[in-house]
């Protein structure tokens, strides 16, 4: 207990007694106790300068105002952050930063998100004191995605920080001095040249640095943001995904410091088109009496499906393929999975792209844009998937494999190198995909369902880390996800009740997956949960009762 008390220091911030770790500083401190002070300069992934002033608090007994972002709290320290003397602090320094900004939020692609805006709207003076003209600095394109606005910019560094603390190539400086400071790059050398500059966009704190790939697209208010993951490599990355008449617009990085702290990498970041895919399977076909593929309702699909199934299974006990798409869910491939063996077992394969070398974050090296270039390659090993086919993710499906099948279960793979006739000799051959496929022509069933932006699931990253995300667009109308479709289809044969939900599949899977074992929805909350948790915390516990 006296160590605990040794190791927090408790303070009063605006009459709220606050606990925190010694050391703490009291921007950190206030917002544990929900109180926001104003900053710019000051970002929890980055080191603090101290050089915007914004942050200034009264601290009782101290002589002068204090800037909240390097100051440690200390125990019994009482804060002040709205007093008279720090409010007057505040407009005072947001009156000097509209000295030279120019008023342009009508046409600024960061209005709605500018911290200058939201605080002067909060906090500024009523009226401009100043008549002469503002400063001109123009504007810059820094390369890679970056535009730079100097006319807008605060001078609060944290793109220059960034690039020096995280990207660990200090591509940005600032030149000039005093009102003609501008960020700048050095000669010939832009912001191409870092896998991770576009992350300055995010964190600059008004419009100065600008996403060329997002500028004018669309206003801030008018996107719809859905916690997301990036599914371009099998990092993992948390993000949230921003939409507008369901198209997605951007992705920007979410917290999460067990995966990707406050960043994400430009590789995946400008990889989003294929989510608003518009070529799509848009309804269920089945082959008819005539040998060609024709409309079917969802029901005359699946109980046509099931038959066959039934048949196959009774008759054979069919060999089965499943092939599989490392850019589905846990949900969706377990319970290809879980078919495969109610009729019987067989080949499970997938294919994934792969590049040659991960590119590691210098400054926070737990995250890397990993070889596998897809999201859920860890998650369909753990299901029992093989990898085949070479890096370009295309190869593997040839006769060896394909040949010996009975039936065929494809789930998103595109089968783009398939020859037409690639699923030829078996006696069903069941297409699930939410783009057309050529060699899907030749198949029995060809069903429509939901990409991952699409619906709600969990993918697992390359460390085994099961992380959840959500719906962010509305698929065809008459698209499914594959773990609905599968639970009708698990449930026809007798196997189970069909999932009402993708919670109830993920929970089949635990009970399915020996490394899913344990894991639920609410278990693996906002930060994701490891795979074997139960078996690692068995093991602890092990640990901890022979230590003890
Ligand atoms: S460009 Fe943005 S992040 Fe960089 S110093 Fe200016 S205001 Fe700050
Ligand atoms: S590191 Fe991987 S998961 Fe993260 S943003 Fe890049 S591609 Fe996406
Ligand atoms: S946030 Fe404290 S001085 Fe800038």
């Amino acid at each position: 207990m006296a160590k605990e008390a040794r190791q927090t220091v408790t303070c009063t911030i605006d009459g709220r007694p606050v606990t925190v770790p010694k050391g703490v500083r009291i921007i950190e401190a206030a917002e544990q106790a929900g109180i926001g002070i104003s900053h710019y300069c000051y970002h929890p992934g980055l080191s603090a300068p101290a050089m915007c002033r914004m942050c200034l608090v009264e601290v009782q007994g101290a002589p002068k105002l204090v800037p909240a972002c390097v100051t440690t709290v200390t125990d019994g320290q009482v804060v002040l952050t709205e007093s008279e003397k720090a409010r007057e602090a505040r407009t005072g320094v947001l009156e000097f930063y509209l000295y030279n900004h120019p008023l342009d939020c009508p046409v600024c692609d960061a209005s709605g998100e500018c911290k200058l805006q939201d605080y002067v709207f909060a906090e500024g003076r009523k009226h401009g004191r100043s008549f002469e003209a503002k400063r001109v600095l123009g504007q810059d394109d820094l390369g890679g995605d970056v535009a730079y606005d100097g006319d807008r910019c605060i001078m609060c560094t944290r793109c220059v920080r960034f690039m020096r603390e995280i990207a660990g190539d200090d591509l940005l400086c600032v030149v000039q001095r005093g009102d003609r400071s501008v960020i700048d790059t050095f000669f010939e050398r832009g912001l191409e040249a870092s896998a991770w500059a576009s992350n300055v966009i995010d964190i600059c704190p008004v419009g100065a640095l600008l996403s060329k790939d997002f500028l004018h697209k669309a206003r801030a208010w008018d996107l719809d943001r859905t916690p997301s993951l990036c599914p371009n490599c099998a990092q993992g990355c948390n993000i949230d995904m921003d939409t507008r008449d369901n198209l997605v617009m951007r992705l920007r990085p979410r917290a999460n410091p067990e995966v990707n702290s406050y960043w994400m990498c430009d590789y995946g970041r400008y990889r989003y088109e294929w989510f608003n895919l518009l070529d799509r399977v848009e309804e269920p076909m089945v082959r008819g009496p005539a040998g060609r593929l024709v409309r079917a309702t969802w029901q005359e699909a699946v109980l046509g499906l099931v038959e066959r199934l039934k048949v196959l299974r009774g008759e054979t006990r069919a060999r089965a393929l499943a092939v599989a798409s490392p850019f589905h869910a846990n949900e969706d491939a377990g319970l290809l999975g879980r078919l495969l063996a109610v009729l019987g077992g067989g080949e499970a394969v997938f294919r994934s792209p792969r590049a040659e070398e991960e590119v590691v974050c210098p400054g926070f090296p737990r995250l890397a844009r990993r070889r596998d270039l897809a999201a859920n390659v860890r998650g369909l090993e753990a299901m029992g998937f093989r990898r085949v086919g070479d890096a370009a993710g295309t190869g593997g499906l040839d006769d060896e494999v394909s040949g010996k099948a009975d039936v065929i279960l494809v789930l998103g793979d595109p089968l783009a190198d398939a020859a037409p006739d690639w699923a030829g000799d078996a006696a069903l051959f069941v297409y699930l995909g939410a783009a057309p496929a050529a060699a899907a022509e030749r198949a029995d069933f060809v069903l429509p369902i939901t990409q991952f932006a699409e619906q709600e699931g969990t993918f697992t990253n390359f460390e085994g880390r099961v992380q959840r995300f959500w719906p962010a667009r509305q698929g065809p109308p008459l698209a499914r996800p594959a773990w609905h479709v599968l639970g009708v289809v698990l449930a026809g044969l007798g196997d189970g009740v069909a999932p009402a939900s993708a919670g109830h599949a993920f929970r089949r899977l635990s009970e399915l997956y020996d490394e899913f074992a344990g894991l639920s929805y609410a278990q693996l909350g906002a930060g994701g949960a490891l795979l074997n948790q139960r078996a690692r915390l068995a093991a602890g516990s092990a640990r901890g009762a022979e230590v003890g």
